[in-house]
């Protein structure tokens, strides 16, 4: 992929010939002042965006609804005072820049019907419970999370599983098909070929597709080894499952199977060297929410990256509200675009896995932080998958056994071998498994948006895929009431998952040059770039 994107530009560069240079100049005129004014627009968006997320009530709902609306029609105004300039013979630069700040805007009766469309699609799948008994409905952070990754009741698994895709995504399921059409019309009133064509875009590359099937069929025997020693290991505790068979999604360690890590303690190659999972070490230290979130970035700026301000620990929503508002509780990062306020919004528990997610978070915190000097229009990764791979190099870092022995949470054992395998192995449960996953994930939306199913056969065909590139296939009957992609924030908040499919390729290759920065000898699983100011220059 990297290779693709290379050859693009070069073409791109060499098409810079003459240009108009009037239009240039007013264009860039123009667009100066429509940063200027846009930064204060989206900055009063995310602050009603953040009063609804951390405070779900019908009113905040509405004023989300009217910012977002009021976007669309300042965007519309915008691209009417430059369309002239959008087809002009402008520098290859600032053609980019027109086009990416200034696209078509749906009219304003589907825009609206969008914007309370994805509100209602974003409510739903916050506040949704599921009945554990007639009086006990409990949320997913932190209730049945825990229940995912922790029972090992092979029928509770499945009941809450199903209950959640029959009280979330079957209830989305008539909005994300409304949702369909909209994004749709606004991707082919954009020169799109449809949404997915839209989404694809992004990595400015007409080969995506192709090139991350490519990049696939190389990773796919590596998951195909990793899903038979794991089917070998689950047989042992859920006999159910055949040995050449399917695994079940509900067995998985969490609500999707996407981050196998929770297994990790039932299919650990040497269970009795010393914990990876340091969550007990954690709580026997007495850790805090606070103090993880202050080791994280003290990690940053052991490399000399950039410190958090002073707002970001006022305003942050770092656990889940004790006054039983209810809230967003999947972790992200926020950007206010006015260069000083960063926020993230997370229900963190004092556990390990919440300790490398707020990594990942900052991660990102510290990308908006780094670009914040640009114009507004280029405020964002370079793609996705860079936005997510940077938090996820910092986690890999820190969970490295030479690491987690340095901050104490672990006994010296860093030489060992089978620790070693061990931590391989975790470290392919948060990332390799998840491969095909999120593949998946966008393979469906992008066939399903180029309209190369039957919309009554949408959820067989997503397991179908399932089952093909994961070896997972659904533990319950599915029926045609069923759509079960928007079970996941993702999918029912309008987020693509390619991105981390991009972003596992990208963090080994950052790893591998940042532990050559930093000096670093050996294999690359033991590197640990802490404190290392060279790796962090490069990084920055
Ligand atoms: C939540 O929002 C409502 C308005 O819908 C407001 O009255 C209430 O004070 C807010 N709660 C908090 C804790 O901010
Ligand atoms: C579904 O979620 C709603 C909203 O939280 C809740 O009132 C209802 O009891 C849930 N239903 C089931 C079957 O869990
Ligand atoms: C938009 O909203 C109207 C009225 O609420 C509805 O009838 C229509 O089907 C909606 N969906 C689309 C895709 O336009
Ligand atoms: C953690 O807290 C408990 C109870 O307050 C206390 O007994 C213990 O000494 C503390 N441990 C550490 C490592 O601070
Ligand atoms: C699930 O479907 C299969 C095949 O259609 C059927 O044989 C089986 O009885 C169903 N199971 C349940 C619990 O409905
Ligand atoms: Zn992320």
């Amino acid at each position: 992929m990297k290779a693709a994107y290379l050859v693009f530009l070069l073409v791109w560069c060499s098409l810079a010939l003459a240009f108009d240079e009037a239009a240039e100049r007013e264009a860039t005129r123009l667009l100066t002042e429509y940063q200027e004014e846009a930064q204060k627009q989206y900055n009063k968006v995310s602050l009603v965006s953040w009063a609804y997320h951390t405070n779900i009530t019908e009113h905040n709902k509405k004023i989300m609804e009217e910012a977002s609306l009021a976007i669309t029609e300042f965007q519309k105004e915008w691209y009417n005072k430059v369309k002239n300039y959008l087809d002009s013979d402008l520098s290859p630069e600032t053609s980019r820049v027109m086009k990416m700040a200034f696209p078509v805007q749906l009219d304003q009766a589907d825009a609206k019907n969008l914007t309370s469309i994805l509100a209602t699609m974003s409510t739903i799948y916050s506040t949704a419970t599921v009945c554990l008994t007639p009086r006990k409905c409990v949320n997913l952070d932190p209730d049945l999370a825990s229940i995912m990754a922790s029972s090992r009741d092979h029928e509770k698994l499945n009941l809450i599983w199903e209950k959640w895709r029959t009280n979330v995504s079957r209830k989305i399921r008539p909005h994300y098909l409304q949702y369909m059409e909209l994004v749709n019309k606004k991707a082919r009133l954009n020169g799109y070929n449809d949404y997915g064509d839209e989404l694809r875009m992004k990595y400015e590359t007409k080969t995506f597709e192709e090139d991350v099937s490519k990049l696939y069929k190389e990773l796919d025997p590596l998951y195909r080894l990793i899903h038979s020693y794991i089917r070998k290991k689950l047989r042992l505790v859920y006999p159910q499952i055949e040995s050449r068979g399917l695994l079940p999604a509900s067995v998985l360690g969490d609500m999707w199977g996407r981050f196998w890590t929770n297994i990790y303690p039932l299919v650990t190659p040497y269970p009795e060297k010393p914990d990876l999972d340091v969550t007990e070490a954690m709580k026997a230290q007495n850790y805090t929410v606070t103090r993880m979130f202050g080791m994280g970035e003290e990690f940053f700026t052991s490399m000399g990256l950039k410190a958090l301000g002073e707002s970001f620990w006022t305003l942050s929503m770092l656990e889940r509200p004790k006054d039983g508002r209810s809230v967003t509780c999947h972790p992200t990062a926020w950007d206010f675009m006015d260069g000083r306020d960063y926020r993230i919004k997370m229900c963190a528990e004092i556990n390990f896995d919440d300790l490398a997610t707020i990594h990942h978070e900052l991660g990102h915190i510290q990308y908006d932080m780094q670009y914040a000097h640009q114009p507004f229009t280029y405020r964002d990764g370079a793609n996705d998958g860079f936005h997510e791979a940077i938090g996820e190099l910092m986690s890999l870092s820190m969970s490295t056994p030479s690491h987690l022995v340095k901050v104490g949470l672990l006994e010296d054992a860093t030489e060992d071998r089978e620790l070693t395998i061990n931590y391989l192995l975790r470290m392919a449960l948060q990332s390799v498994t998840a491969l095909p996953f999120h593949l998946v994930n966008d393979l469906w939306r992008w066939r399903a948006f180029r309209g190369e199913y039957l919309v009554q056969d949408y959820n067989t065909h997503y397991w179908k895929l399932k089952e093909q590139y994961l070896g997972v296939k659904a533990p319950v009957n599915r029926s045609s009431e069923d759509l079960d992609p928007p079970a996941i924030f993702h999918i029912a908040n309008n987020y693509d998952m390619i991105r981390y499919f991009t972003r596992t390729i990208l963090q080994f290759q950052f790893l591998e040059k940042l532990c050559e920065a930093a000096g670093h000898e050996g294999f690359l699983h033991t590197c640990d770039f802490y404190g290392s100011k060279k790796a962090g220059d490069l990084l920055g």
